[in-house]
């Protein structure tokens, strides 16, 4: 059982890896797994407030990519920013609480963050 999981997750990490060193010959080669990505987007609320081409209550995940397009730390940043719950300033002037997504684990949402900064 532990021993699934952890090979699991090294695998997917050198999977990821492979991904980046592609991703630097062809920007539009990250290969996120979309579909768990879309659903750990919806499980986790995410477009109450965000849509991949729209402006809502937050930046859509299109700005998003751009803002961090060519940044070597995008990924971990945005790790970070999903790993615990955060007051933000929502676009309309509010102030609500950031929720991190349900991921199952640490490869799941590095998917999603993948898939988000692939969307510029
Ligand atoms: C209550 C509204 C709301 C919900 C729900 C929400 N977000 Fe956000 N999010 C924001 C706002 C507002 C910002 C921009 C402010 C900021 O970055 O501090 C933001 C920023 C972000 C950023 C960019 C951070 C950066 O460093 O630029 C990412 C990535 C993100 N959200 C992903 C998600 C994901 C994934 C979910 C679902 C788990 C989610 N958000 C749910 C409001 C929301």
């Amino acid at each position: 059982m532990t021993w699934t999981l952890v090979c699991g997750d090294v695998m997917r990490k050198a999977v990821a890896a492979g991904a980046l060193v592609l991703a630097a010959h062809s920007p539009a080669a990250l290969a996120a797994n979309d579909d768990a990505a879309e659903a750990l987007a919806k499980a986790g609320n995410c477009y109450k407030c965000h849509s991949v081409e729209k402006t809502k209550k937050a930046p859509s995940y299109k700005k998003i990519a751009q803002k961090y397009k060519g940044k070597a730390d995008a990924e971990d940043a945005l790790i970070k920013h999903l790993s615990a719950r955060k007051a933000v300033k929502v676009e309309d002037g509010g102030d609500e609480d950031h929720e991190p997504p349900p991921a199952r684990d640490a490869a799941d949402l590095r998917n999603l963050v993948q898939w988000i900064l692939s969307r510029g």
